[in-house]
């Protein structure tokens, strides 16, 4: 099976007039939920949509996904970082990219801020290291918008444990690991206010979802009402 054209990585620079959204934050604290609201509400408004993860969004990288949420055994902290790393340089290239060159919106679950607190704080390997072989893998691409939906992860998990979720790897590490994780998101978050939207997570997700659509209609330059008519906002 032929997938995607893959193109080469000099023409790596950002064109077109897409939008880049992500969302990070633990397990458990709503990413999804709030990544399907965002979508069904642009949707609705008349944009083109990618709904997208990481790890996985393409064939090379639920393959990848596989080994680093599945595998039993150890995997060295380098190699997960480079796992992770390889998925990303394939799904930027092939799906996400694309997808901004044609100006569509990209709403993606997880980007290099989880490799940053995961892989970097997580398994102690160098935060400005990860962020730096991310940038890498795929040609500087940084998003517009990062919203981090921020939680105890004891709360977190209380909502895992009700959806019975399988074995995760690393949602599978002890409380310190994830109190450091939070505490990563939350410094990134702060070195880079303009990108980041910080949100405390045990608000109700309905008050959470229009805090994004502010930020994201405010980015866009208004978005139009359901029925198609110029935004009220414009
Ligand atoms: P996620 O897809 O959010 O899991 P689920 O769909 O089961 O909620 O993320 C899977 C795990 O991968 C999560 O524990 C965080 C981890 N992860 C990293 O450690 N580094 C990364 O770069 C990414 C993208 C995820």
């Amino acid at each position: 099976m032929t997938g995607p054209a893959i193109p080469p990585a000099a023409e790596q620079e950002r064109t077109g007039g897409g939008l880049f959204v992500t969302f990070e934050g633990g397990d458990g604290v709503g990413k999804t939920t709030q990544a399907a609201l965002l979508d069904t509400w642009l949707s609705e408004r008349g944009r083109t949509v990618v709904r997208t993860r990481e790890p996985g969004g393409t064939e090379v990288g639920e393959l990848i996904r596989d080994i680093v949420l599945h595998h039993r055994g150890d995997i060295a902290p380098r190699a997960e970082a480079l796992l992770y790393a390889a998925d990303r340089a394939h799904h930027i290239a092939t799906v996400v990219r694309p997808a901004l060159e044609r100006g569509e919106v990209v709403i993606q679950d997880r980007y290099l801020d989880s490799s940053v607190a995961y892989q970097g704080e997580g398994r102690q390997l160098k935060p400005t290291q990860i962020r730096d072989l991310s940038l890498w893998a795929t040609g500087g691409l940084l998003p517009d918008l990062t919203v981090l939906l921020d939680l105890d992860h004891g709360v977190a998990r209380g909502r895992l444990d009700a959806d019975d979720k399988p074995f995760d790897r690393l949602e599978a590490e002890r409380e310190e690991f994830h109190a450091r994780v939070r505490e990563r998101f939350l410094a990134i978050a702060r070195a880079e206010p303009e990108r980041f939207l910080v949100l405390d997570a045990s608000r109700p997700a309905s008050d959470l979802a229009a805090d994004i659509r502010a930020r994201v209609e405010a980015l866009l330059g208004g978005v139009p009402d359901a029925r198609g008519s110029v935004g009220a906002h414009g």
